[in-house]
């Protein structure tokens, strides 16, 4: 079994609020039914739907105020419009996508997931049906209520199913040895080890979070999986086929974390 985490910046416009896009949406669809049938778990990220909802009631640290309660309702649903979507375009291509809503059955503790019952999504895996799950407006034992990423879910569910591949479709090559979008010499590492990891981890701990940006929480949450045992691969989703072969097994440009 392998899962797929799409992140928000492939499928969304980022600067551009509610927006999806449609196109890479229909294009990775359409590279997922050339892979298809194949044991699969989809959760994809916020971007520009889930996102500017979340900060704007100040979601992610959690219940302050009354004022925040709607704010957690629209940012769920938000992704409920998003998540249609990306399931609608699926069984547009040929794929059986079911949205599975996280909020309905994971609650976190102090951000982490706490209880999660994987048995209804092992089940549709084994009728051959795709899971689609999301980054969700969760419910926090300790918070009230938090922003679960799509990441946190992806490594957990990795885990727990006991997935053999775990690919996350970026909207860069993988982890560079520095921020390719603004460093013109970043080198693009494509093995790295738990040992290096650590070091990469502390390094973008003490670097500002827009330098690292999202990757640094990737490849933070990844580790656990990596300990697992589970083959960690972050690739870019952008481009054409590079999911499609990734989920072949075929090898792709990108960084592939190992023990
Ligand atoms: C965020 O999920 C979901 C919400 C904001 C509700 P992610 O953190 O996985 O989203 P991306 O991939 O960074 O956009």
């Amino acid at each position: 079994m392998q899962v797929l985490k799409l992140g928000g910046s492939v499928i969304t416009i980022k600067d551009e609020p509610m927006t999806a896009d449609h196109e890479s949406i229909r294009r990775l669809s359409e590279e997922i039914k050339a892979a298809w049938p194949t044991p699969l778990v989809l959760v994809h990220g916020g971007g520009s739907f889930g996102h500017p909802v979340a900060e704007k009631y100040g979601l992610m640290e959690g219940y302050k105020s009354e004022r925040q309660v709607p704010g957690f309702a629209r940012t769920h649903q938000a992704m409920v419009v998003l998540n249609s979507i990306i399931v609608d375009a699926l069984l547009e291509t040929g794929v059986p996508a079911l949205a599975v809503s996280p909020s309905s059955f994971i609650m976190t503790s102090d951000g982490r997931v706490q209880s999660l019952d994987l048995e209804v999504i092992g089940r549709l895996v084994v009728r051959g049906i795709l899971p689609v799950l999301y980054g969700d407006a969760v419910l926090d034992q300790s918070r009230g209520f938090t922003i679960l990423s799509g990441d946190q879910i992806a490594v957990k569910i990795a885990i727990e199913m006991g997935a053999t591949r775990l690919i996350f479709g970026a909207d860069v090559d993988g982890v560079y040895t520095s921020n390719p979008k603004t460093v013109p010499d970043a080198r693009l590492i494509e093995r790295l080890s738990l040992e290096n990891l650590d070091g990469y981890i502390k390094i973008g701990s003490a670097l500002t979070t827009d330098v690292t940006g999202g990757m640094l929480g990737k490849v933070s949450e990844a580790r656990e999986a990596v300990e697992a045992g589970i083959e960690v691969l972050i690739a870019n989703a952008t481009e054409r086929d590079v999911i499609l072969k990734a989920l072949r097994g075929e090898p792709v440009r990108g960084t592939i974390l190992t023990r």
